[in-house]
């Protein structure tokens, strides 16, 4: 019976990644495109401009996610004729559509009309008319109007064959406000319910016990916001199921548009949605139902310095490859939906992007398994909130800017390298002996950023940092749920994994125990679901897993510096440490070497069943140490690993390798003899690509 339940779902599991890679040809690898707004030029250029973007080599643009003052000019008239026209010169030059519901940004009609749609700030102001996002996932009234232009959109264009398929919204967030409209606080109040059913169990869950925050009913629950707790607040529970509640509204309206579309249009038209990439207030792994999930990119706008004294033009080396490897093994399928095209305007500072740079992105999209990459956005506009944002061509609307180039070059180079696919190609063997997976769950992030105990401490920094150190190392890398089998990754890494349940500490122990490899670091297993410690001894549900208690933990300031030694070098840390005391049978491989703790262990690791655990109990600014653990642990498992130059990306796909140079210095790329270098050469400047069969 049990088998026959696993084939089943084996097989649901086929028919879906199969279903889902059907929108793209496995032989195009990956296919291009380009935002597009008709709405805001003149009906005269649209013909020009999309031969434009045809002769560029585009294959596909975007279009009418901002435009529902223009589908419906007034409430339940529909003018389509404008799009269809934008619709049929798209098609003239041969360019795919994929369309947008225009969700984002409600038209002035409504917002006049039902100004109770609005999201409400947490200072207690309405949001205004005139921006996007400003809407309330949570009303009903909202949920009605969409329902009817999604509709209405979908009957129109579901069965058009130009149509490729529809992103649902733009970006759904709302930008890191959070709403406390009374929409939302009646929403939260019937969704604690639905989680709790009981007042007792809720204020078990929210430990009320503590400063007399005892409740009687669901009633009198109000959205916590921390703006009016001016000490401090009493349930750090109640702000993460805030958190949740406030990801699962966000999934539950975009899950709505889905729904409706799937119903009405034809099935060879995928529907999705483009999530910001590293925005943590949403969860875009919730909407699995999506037939995939994309996601928005922009390396350069003021907040990485990247490497070296040209890293600030070239972004965070690792930023594409996380977003890649954190949206692809969803279900196998994603793509960029918007990829920048050249310097921004809404940066903290907006730098030139070194030149090249966008090319790399490029390449670096392509080198991280996805279906398409579009860019955001054509034309650079003349008026409206994002004047000084560069499109692929200038004010002037047809002079090709740096980044147009530098589209055309890899679109071409794309078309060049379709002649050498070869289909289902074989991972090398000693690239997937060091595939690893690194687990995340959205509600560490809350949690530790609600309770953060040092003011240096960011959870999403890091997770990034392991990401980094692994790339480094240069492993293939699938950042995943914990709900999903591991059995396929040699090595498994869970940073500062700090809410827990037995079931899923048997699950890591049976991981390990059948020869995985599995890296825990500190701040792991410290709390439950509910965010409450054990009542047993520190970090009780892992000792036994690592085989060494925790004695404490300890943090100095940001320009203080404490000392661990590993394998004769001298690491600094300030962030994070814990002491561990191992029991026997585990090994140390690093101690503090000063404070009142010296000698202490800071890394330990032991053997069990047929696999390892490895704890690194402190967190380094640069992960330095980090990487060099890591480092050890796969080498002591007998995975090679080749380690990269700083800044150095390289990725397998399809057949091909592809090298590219983040830092600000020439390096020098290690290519077999026998390889044949298809674009570039071994000698890399800063942001050159290199890519090889
Ligand atoms: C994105 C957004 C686009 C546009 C772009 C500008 O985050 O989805 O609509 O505003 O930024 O860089």
């Amino acid at each position: 019976m049990k088998k026959i339940i696993l084939i089943g779902l084996a097989m649901a599991c086929f028919t879906m990644s199969y279903a889902q890679k059907q929108f793209f040809k496995a032989e195009k690898m990956v296919e291009t495109g380009v935002y597009y707004y008709p709405e805001a030029w003149n009906p005269e250029q649209w013909d020009r401009d999309f031969k434009k973007m045809a002769d560029m080599g585009f294959e596909f643009t975007h279009m009418a996610e901002f435009a529902w003052a223009q589908i419906e000019p007034t409430e339940g008239v529909y003018d389509f004729k404008w799009l269809d026209k934008a619709l049929e010169l798209a098609a003239k030059h041969n360019l795919k559509v994929i369309m947008c519901t225009p969700s984002a940004t409600p038209p002035v009609w409504l917002t006049r009309k039902y100004p109770e749609v609005m999201v409400e700030m947490p200072n207690g102001q309405t949001a205004q008319h005139g921006t996007r996002e400003q809407y309330s996932w949570s009303s009903p009234k909202y949920r009605e109007l969409t329902t009817k232009v999604v509709e209405a959109m979908a009957k129109h264009y579901g069965n058009d064959k130009r149509i490729w398929g529809w992103q649902i919204d733009n970006e759904p967030s709302h930008y890191g406000t959070l709403d406390y409209s009374p929409a939302a606080q009646a929403s939260f109040k019937v969704w604690l319910k639905k989680k709790y059913q009981t007042i007792d169990a809720l204020n078990k869950a929210w430990g009320t016990p503590f400063w007399s925050g005892i409740y009687t009913d669901f009633s009198q629950i109000e959205i916590p916001n921390a703006g009016r707790q001016y000490s401090g607040n009493a349930s750090p529970t109640s702000f993460v199921d805030f958190k949740r509640f406030n990801a699962d509204e966000c999934a539950s309206y975009v899950s709505l548009q889905n729904t409706i579309l799937h119903s009405i249009v034809s099935k060879s038209q995928f529907v999705t949605s483009n999530f910001m990439h590293g925005h943590t207030d949403v969860d875009p792994w919730r909407n699995k139902d999506l037939d995939f999930i994309s996601y928005t990119m922009y390396p350069v706008a003021g907040y990485s310095d990247g490497v070296g004294e040209q890293g600030f033009r070239m972004g965070d080396p690792w930023r594409i490859s996380y977003a890649n490897d954190f949206f692809r093994p969803l279900n196998g399928v994603t793509g960029v939906m918007e990829l920048q095209p050249g310097q921004v305007n809404w940066g903290t500072y907006n730098p030139q992007p070194y030149p090249g740079v966008i090319r790399a992105w490029l390449w670096n999209a392509f080198a991280g398994g996805l279906d398409f990459i579009c860019s955001y956005r054509f034309r650079q506009p003349l008026y409206g909130g994002e004047q000084f944002h560069y499109g692929m061509v200038g004010t002037d609307g047809v002079t090709e800017l740096s980044g147009g180039k530098q589209y055309s070059q890899f679109m071409k180079e794309m078309r060049d390298l379709r002649k050498l696919y070869t289909p289902n190609a074989q991972m090398p063997k000693e690239y997937a002996a060091r595939k690893t997976a690194l687990l995340y769950n959205a509600d560490n992030v809350w949690e530790t950023t609600i309770q953060p105990q040092t003011f240096q401490w960011n959870q999403v920094t890091h997770v990034t940092k392991y990401y980094s150190c692994i790339k480094t190392l240069s492993a293939p890398v699938d950042i995943i749920g914990e709900d999903r089998d591991l059995s396929s990754y040699p090595v498994v890494i869970a940073p500062a994994y700090q809410m827990v349940d037995r079931a899923l500490i048997a699950k890591w122990t049976k991981y390990v125990e059948n020869g995985g490899h599995l890296v825990l670091s500190c701040r792991t297993g410290l709390k439950d679901r509910d965010g409450h410690f054990f009542e047993a001894q520190w970090a009780d549900a892992i000792v036994n897993l690592i085989g060494a208690k925790i004695a404490l933990n300890d943090m100095l300031g940001a320009k203080m510096n404490a000392k661990v030694s590993y394998n004769g070098n001298t690491y600094l840390w300030n962030n994070w440490g814990d002491m561990l005391d191992p029991m026997a049978g585990t090994d140390t491989w690093a101690t503090y070497a000063d404070q009142f703790y010296a000698g202490k262990a800071s890394v330990v690791h032991r053997k069990l069943g047929k696999g390892t655990v490895t704890y690194i109990g402190t967190d380094t600014d640069d992960g330095k140490l980090e990487k060099d653990v890591l480092k050890k642990v796969y080498e002591s498992a007998g995975i090679g690993v080749k380690e990269l130059p700083e800044g150095v990306m390289l990725n397998w796909r399809d057949g091909f390798w592809v090298a590219i140079n983040y830092s600000s210095v020439n390096v020098t790329i290690d290519i077999p003899q026998n390889a044949n270098i298809l674009f570039g050469t071994k000698e890399l400047t800063p942001a050159g690509v290199v890519v090889w069969k």
